[in-house]
């Protein structure tokens, strides 16, 4: 199969492990529920929206996602793909696509709609320029 043949298996295989991970979403004060799945070095894991009733500290299902297969081991994201009840694809938040660009800055991102319909970026063009580990260079200098 060829290497885009090869990809798009995987991400329909990441959308459906995002749409059953939205059905764990705890999400009662917006009642937005959304889930992610990623696929790392490490093999596959999946996340969903996490609120809490202390309103700002609601954690998006990206970082759940992408957070438990770190813990896991996990040091390279190659793909992610989310699910949200919203009827257009919806992109990862900005503090979403900062904490993903540490894994893998042209990692492929893609969303679906509850619709079904899809949109599909490269991480890098969500976010020009991010700010990465080689970034920290010289932290140590005074
Ligand atoms: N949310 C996500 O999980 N991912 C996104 O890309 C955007 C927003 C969550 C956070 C919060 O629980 C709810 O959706 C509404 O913002």
């Amino acid at each position: 199969m060829s290497a885009r043949g090869e990809e798009e298996v995987i991400l329909e295989a990441l959308l459906d492990l995002a749409r059953a991970a939205r059905g764990r979403a705890y999400a009662p004060y917006s009642n937005f529920f959304v889930g992610a799945a990623v696929s790392t070095d490490q093999g596959v894991f999946a996340g969903a929206n996490v609120e809490n009733a202390s309103y700002g500290l609601a954690i998006c299902a990206e970082r759940v996602a992408a957070a438990g297969a770190v813990a896991s081991g996990a040091r390279a994201i190659d793909a992610i793909a989310v699910t949200s009840s919203s009827p257009t694809p919806t992109p990862p938040c900005g503090a979403c696509r900062q904490f993903l660009y540490e894994f893998s800055p042209e990692m492929t991102v893609v969303s679906e709609s509850r619709n079904g319909d899809r949109k599909l970026w490269r991480l890098s063009d969500l976010l020009l320029d991010g700010f990465g580990p080689d970034d920290l260079a010289g932290r140590d200098q005074a």
